[in-house]
């Protein structure tokens, strides 16, 4: 789906999402999303906030599972993921905090694949993942799983991509300061959502785009196992889709 901007984009994902939690509120049940971070889904979270200032939008029923988070990391940093999520989306929510999951950077390295099993059964026990929400690196990661992630690797610790680590390297101050290594959950979990909303912004993103959309199903690009969702949407802007 190609939009203009990236705004008018978010807008439409953003009302998917509202309608989702809507819909099932009526149902007196939860929605249960999955969450990305990074630039890319910025304004739908702006929207989403919105919509819960303007449109009386509660988070009550919602469920959030964070995609990644930087190992190690403490969460009060500037560079975490949950200090992200917090401050793009949920201080600005009624989200209760009980039903918010990222993963936690500072789990001791021997309790990491623990932690991981226990990630992917919170999801399951909150009954799946209605929504996936996804961005795209440049090397064709979602969430952090890096070229040569398979299509069943599962929630783990992986180690993060040189280029991954060059572009996160301005946001930390200098590429020694990136983090070498990161939770994320795997490509499994990720593919068993029941509905995947993938968006790329800018013309930086066309070569990874083009790939993903028309290039072979490979490892070596892990967003082309989106290929095999039956229920994806690839919403991109203008400059995205230049190479298509
Ligand atoms: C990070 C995140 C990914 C995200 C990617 C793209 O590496 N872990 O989940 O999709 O960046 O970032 P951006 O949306 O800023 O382009």
């Amino acid at each position: 789906l190609s939009f203009g901007t990236s705004a008018e984009a978010s807008i439409v994902i953003a009302q998917e999402i509202a309608d989702l939690i809507r819909d099932k509120a009526s149902k007196g049940e939860n929605a249960v999303l999955g969450l990305a971070t990074g630039s890319s889904p910025l304004k739908v979270y702006d929207e989403l906030i919105r919509l819960h200032k303007e449109e009386g939008l509660s988070f009550k029923n919602v469920i959030t599972f964070n995609l990644d988070e930087y190992y190690p990391m403490q969460p009060d940093s500037v560079h975490s993921y949950v200090r992200f999520m917090k401050e793009n989306l949920f201080d600005h929510v009624d989200i209760d905090e009980k039903n918010i999951h990222i993963p936690d950077g500072t789990v001791a390295m021997e309790n990491v694949y623990s932690f991981c099993q226990d990630y992917e059964a919170k999801i399951a026990a909150a009954g799946g993942l209605d929504i996936q929400v996804l961005g795209i690196g440049r090397t064709g990661h979602i969430g952090f799983n890096e070229p040569g992630s398979t299509e069943n690797s599962r929630t783990r610790i992986v180690t993060l991509d040189a280029v991954t680590r060059i572009d996160a390297a301005p946001s930390f101050g200098g590429l020694d300061n990136v983090p070498k290594r990161a939770i994320t959950m795997g490509v499994k979990p990720i593919m068993q959502a029941g509905r995947i909303i993938m968006m790329a912004w800018g013309s930086g993103k066309a070569p990874i785009v083009k790939k993903m959309v028309e290039g072979d199903i490979s490892m070596q690009v892990p967003a082309t196992f989106l290929q095999k969702h039956d229920n994806v949407s690839v919403y991109l802007d203008e400059g995205a889709t230049e190479n298509l």
